[in-house]
């Protein structure tokens, strides 16, 4: 469908739990989430269903998120429902890589075609710290079994924070010329109500072209990210710019959470619930929230915080 700006809505982000086995600090409060009933997150069938519903409307592309997706028990079979249901053409997954050894394979095999890890520093104390208790170690062996299990154009997400890793650019650009694999840095959102990390933790993605000057730009592939290449190497470097150049005006995206909430966009509160409702009512939930979507998401700094009003967690990115 098209939305009321001319935007063809083709990519759905699919939430399947808030729960986390790590605690980022820019993403969920410390002491995580409190575990919901059952009976208020959607099940796989009303998953699907959607999924179906989502579909019908000319969504193609299924990006599957969290929390962290890999803590479902029933993933992989949510994969494979998403990627046999007859329209969706890609099936992709984000994730902080720590179960990938274990469930790497099933999900290849599920139908899933690429894979975003998140990994926003190479040093074990820091890791331990941005996560508020993770293993780099983990992560590290999550990135190289999606290396062996074949997937392609894995992309390894990395959040700029100035003082924590912003002296680190280069060496986590450098991966990109030792695997096959696309550096992305993200703009940290302020989606929390209280200051996280002090004054001068915004980091622009400029901050990252004046860092490396040898990088050279190369054509978008239709995401979101600015994307460069180190000489010689691998794989591109991609600079997300959600605070200081915003892409509402090419934003091709809906947003479904793991309680049912259609959300047009990422930081504005509007929320189509579809909880409960049968095939039709799904699918006019999806018509509402494409002609509601906004034209963009307003003020947005690292002063003026999203009005989001849900962590990142319980949005999925
Ligand atoms: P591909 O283009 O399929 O590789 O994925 P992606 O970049 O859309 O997905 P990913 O889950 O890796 O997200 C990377 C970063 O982009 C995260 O910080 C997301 O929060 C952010 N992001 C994704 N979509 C949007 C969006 O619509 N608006 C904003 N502001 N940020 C987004
Ligand atoms: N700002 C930017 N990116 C974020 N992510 C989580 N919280 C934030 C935030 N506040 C990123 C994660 C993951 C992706 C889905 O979203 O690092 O890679
Ligand atoms: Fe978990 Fe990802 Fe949030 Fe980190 S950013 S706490 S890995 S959902």
């Amino acid at each position: 469908m098209i939305d009321r700006f001319g935007r063809s809505i083709t990519y759905l982000r699919l939430s399947v739990t808030e729960l986390c086995n790590l605690r980022c600090r820019y993403c969920m409060p410390e002491e995580g989430v409190c575990k919901k009933e059952h009976s208020s997150m959607l099940t796989q069938e009303e998953t699907l269903m959607a999924v179906r519903a989502a579909a019908s409307l000319g969504i193609r592309k299924v990006r599957v998120t969290g929390g962290e997706p890999l803590v479902k028990p029933n993933i992989v079979s949510i994969c494979k429902g998403i990627s046999e249901t007859e329209g969706i053409e890609e099936l992709c997954l984000t994730t902080n890589g720590i179960r990938l050894p274990e469930l790497g394979r099933d999900l290849k095999k599920a139908g899933v075609e690429r894979l975003n890890i998140s990994l926003d520093t190479l040093d074990a104390e820091k890791y331990r710290y941005i996560t508020r208790n993770g293993d780099l170690q983990d992560a590290v062996k999550g990135i190289r079994a999606a290396l062996d299990c074949g997937f392609e154009k894995i992309k390894i997400n990395a959040v700029l924070i100035g003082g924590f890793n912003d002296d680190e650019i280069p060496e986590l650009a450098g991966l990109t010329e030792k695997y096959p694999v696309d550096m992305r840095f993200i703009e940290m959102m302020p989606m929390m109500d209280r200051e996280l990390f002090g004054e001068g933790a915004f980091i622009p993605y400029s901050t990252v072209l004046e860092k490396l000057p040898e990088l050279e730009p190369v054509p978008s592939d239709g995401g979101v990210a600015k994307l460069y290449r180190l000489p010689g190497a691998l794989g591109n470097i991609g600079l997300i710019s959600p605070i200081s150049a915003h892409f509402c005006a090419e934003c091709n995206r809906l947003r479904l959470t793991a309680d049912g909430k259609i959300r047009p966009c990422l930081h504005k509160c509007d929320e189509y619930p579809i909880k409960g409702l049968d095939y039709d009512g799904m699918r006019e939930q999806f018509i509402a929230a494409i002609n509601g979507k906004p034209q963009w998401h307003g003020e947005l700094s690292y002063t003026a915080r999203s009005s989001a009003g849900r962590s990142m967690n319980r949005i999925g990115g």
